[in-house]
C-alpha cells in the first residue's frame, strides 16, 4: 500500500487513537512510562499491527525494518508525523521522538532503548527473529505460526524461559468477548463433560498455483535478506507477496498452521491442554497440485485424540458441508465447537452459537473467571511488558498449539496411516524415516540464528 493511502486508511484509526486512547496505568519500562516498541515486517499483516499499536498511547514506535525499502520508509515517515501531531496536543502526556527506517533487522535490534518487537514477517522468519530480539534482551509479539518444525518452536521457547522475556503469540481470538466466552462455557462444564471438539479454517482450493517463471528482483527489495535461513530459490512474481509467504513450503508449512493456529488456540484453551496436546493422529489431506509454486497442504481432515479421552476433529473448510452444515446456523469458513455430554457451544469471529441459547447469557464477577481475560492483544501483551505478568496467548501455548499443525502436516505428508505423539516428552512415538525427516530444517548461513 502506497503511503498516501496508507495514512488515508489509518485517518480515522488515528483519530480515535488521539482522542480515546488506550490507556494502560500501570509504570512502564522507559522512565516516562512508555514502553519502545520496534517493527520487523510491516506488510499486510504488519501494518495493520502497527496501527493497533498506535492506538496505544504509552507505546512509542521508535524503529522499522522490511526488506521493501518503500515499506520501511514510508510506515517510519507515517509514525513519525502521529508522533508529532500528538507532540503538538498539550492534554497527551508523554512526549514522542522520531521513527527509524533501520536497513537491517540487526540495527534495530541494536537499539539498546527498544523494549519490544512486533514480528509479523513471512512464518520463516518468526522463530529465528523472536530469537534474537529476546536474546537481544527484548520482549516480542509474534504473529502465528510459531516455526517452520515443531523443534524451532522448542529452541524459542528454551530462549523465552532462559531470559525471562514476555511474548505474546498473534492468536488474537482469546483476546475477543466471545471465544473467551466459549472457552469459559467449556472449562465450566456448563455444556456437560467435555467430550469432542471440532476445528476448521480455511484450506486453499484455488486452480491458481503461482508462477514459477523467475524474474528480476525488484529495486529496492532486498530478495536475500526475505528469504534469509530459507533456500535460495529464484524470484519469481508471487513468491514475495502475502500468498506466496503462505503457502510455499520453503517458507511456511501451509494454512494448516497459519490459519489453523486460530481454531487450535481456543480449541487448546477450551481443553485446559496448553501444557499437552493430542497423543493421536490420523487422518487425510492434499497438497497443492504439481507444477505451481504452492506446494504446502491445502486440505486435510485430521481426527485427534487426547489423553483425557477428549476427540478433536481438525479440517479444513472444504469439508464443512460434511460436518459443520447440519448442526450450527451461519456456519463461518473457520471455528471451533465443543461439544460437552450435555450440548455444544460454537465460536467464530462472527458470532457465537449453542445448543442451548440461554447459555449465552453467562455473566461472571470480574475477577472470578476461570479463563484468562484480556479485551485487547496488543495492549494486554504491552502491559505485560510492563509488569513482567504473563500475557494471555504465552510461548508454552503456542508451542503446543503449532505442534497440532506439525503433526497433522507430518502424519499427511509422510503418508502414514496413524501417528501417535508423547505430549510428555514431545516426541513422536516410533516415527518412520520420512516423518523423522521433517522434524528438521537446514537454515541458511549467514541467517542460521538458530
Ligand atoms: N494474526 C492474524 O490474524 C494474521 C493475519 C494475517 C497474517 N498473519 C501473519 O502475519 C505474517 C505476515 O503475513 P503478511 O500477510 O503480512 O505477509 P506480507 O508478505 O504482506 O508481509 C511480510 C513482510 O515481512 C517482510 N520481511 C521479510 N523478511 C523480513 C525480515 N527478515 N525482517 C523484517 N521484515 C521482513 C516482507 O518484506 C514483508 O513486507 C504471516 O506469518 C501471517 O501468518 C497473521
Amino acid at each position: 500500500m502506497k503511503r498516501r493511502q496508507f495514512i488515508h486508511n489509518t485517518a480515522r484509526g488515528l483519530a480515535v487513537g488521539m482522542v480515546a486512547p488506550y490507556i494502560l496505568t500501570s509504570c512502564g519500562n522507559s522512565s516516562d512510562g512508555k514502553v519502545n516498541v520496534g517493527f520487523l515486517g510491516v506488510g499486510g499483516r504488519g501494518q495493520a499491527l502497527l496501527k493497533h499499536f498506535m492506538l496505544l498511547d504509552d507505546v512509542q514506535v521508535l524503529g522499522i525494518y522490511d526488506p521493501f525499502e518503500d515499506r520501511r520508509n514510508d510506515r517510519a515517515v507515517w509514525v513519525s508525523e502521529v508522533h508529532e501531531k500528538r507532540n503538538a496536543n498539550k492534554d497527551i502526556k508523554f512526549k514522542y521522538e522520531k521513527c527509524m527506517a533501520h536497513d537491517s533487522y540487526a540495527a534495530l535490534l541494536d537499539d539498546k532503548r527498544i523494549d519490544a518487537v512486533v514480528i509479523a514477517t513471512p512464518d520463516h522468519w518468526h522463530v529465528p527473529l523472536s530469537y534474537a530480539a529476546v536474546d537481544a534482551g527484548k520482549d516480542v509479539y509474534v504473529e502465528k505460526p510459531l516455526g517452520l518444525t515443531i523443534e524451532q518452536g522448542q529452541i524459542l521457547r528454551k530462549k523465552v524461559h532462559e531470559k525471562k522475556a514476555i511474548l505474546q503469540y498473534g492468536t488474537q481470538q482469546r483476546s475477543n468477548r466471545n471465544f473467551w466466552l466459549a472457552a469459559e462455557l467449556t472449562v465450566r462444564e456448563k455444556i456437560g463433560k467435555l467430550e469432542r471438539i471440532d476445528a476448521w479454517c480455511p484450506g486453499q482450493n484455488r486452480e491458481y498455483t503461482g508462477s514459477t517463471e523467475p524474474i528480476p528482483v525488484p529495486g529496492g527489495f532486498d530478495y536475500d535478506v526475505w528469504l534469509g535461513p530459507a533456500p535460495v530459490t529464484p524470484y519469481t512474481k508471487d513468491r514475495c507477496t502475502s500468498e506466496g509467504s503462505w503457502y510455499v513450503y520453503d517458507n511456511a508449512i501451509g494454512f494448516i498452521a497459519g490459519w489453523g493456529a486460530h481454531p487450535l488456540d481456543i480449541a487448546q484453551w477450551g481443553n485446559q491442554s496448553d501444557d499437552s496436546g493430542p497423543v493421536k493422529y490420523r487422518g487425510t489431506g492434499s497438497l497443492f497440485p504439481p507444477g505451481g509454486l504452492f506446494d504446502t497442504i491445502n486440505d486435510w481432515d485430521i481426527h485427534c485424540e487426547y489423553a483425557n479421552g477428549v476427540k478433536m476433529h481438525f479440517f479444513s473448510h472444504q469439508h464443512i458441508p460434511e460436518y459443520v452444515g447440519d448442526y450450527r446456523p451461519d456456519v463461518k469458513l473457520h471455528g471451533t465447537t465443543f461439544w460437552g455430554s450435555n450440548g455444544w457451544v460454537s465460536v467464530d469471529r462472527a458470532g457465537i452459537h449453542a445448543s442451548d441459547p440461554e447459555l449465552l447469557k453467562f455473566t461472571i464477577e470480574p475477577g472470578r473467571e476461570k479463563c484468562y481475560v484480556s479485551t485487547h492483544h496488543q495492549g494486554n501483551f504491552i502491559e505485560c511488558v510492563k509488569s513482567r505478568k504473563q500475557p494471555i496467548c504465552t510461548i508454552d501455548a503456542a508451542v503446543r498449539s503449532d505442534t497440532i499443525s506439525h503433526l497433522g502436516n507430518i502424519l499427511i505428508r509422510s503418508g502414514a496411516s496413524e501417528l501417535r505423539w508423547d505430549p510428555e516428552k514431545e516426541e513422536i512415538i516410533d516415527p518412520t524415516p520420512a516423518m523423522k525427516e521433517m522434524l528438521h530444517r537446514p537454515q541458511r548461513k549467514p541467517y542460521d540464528i538458530i
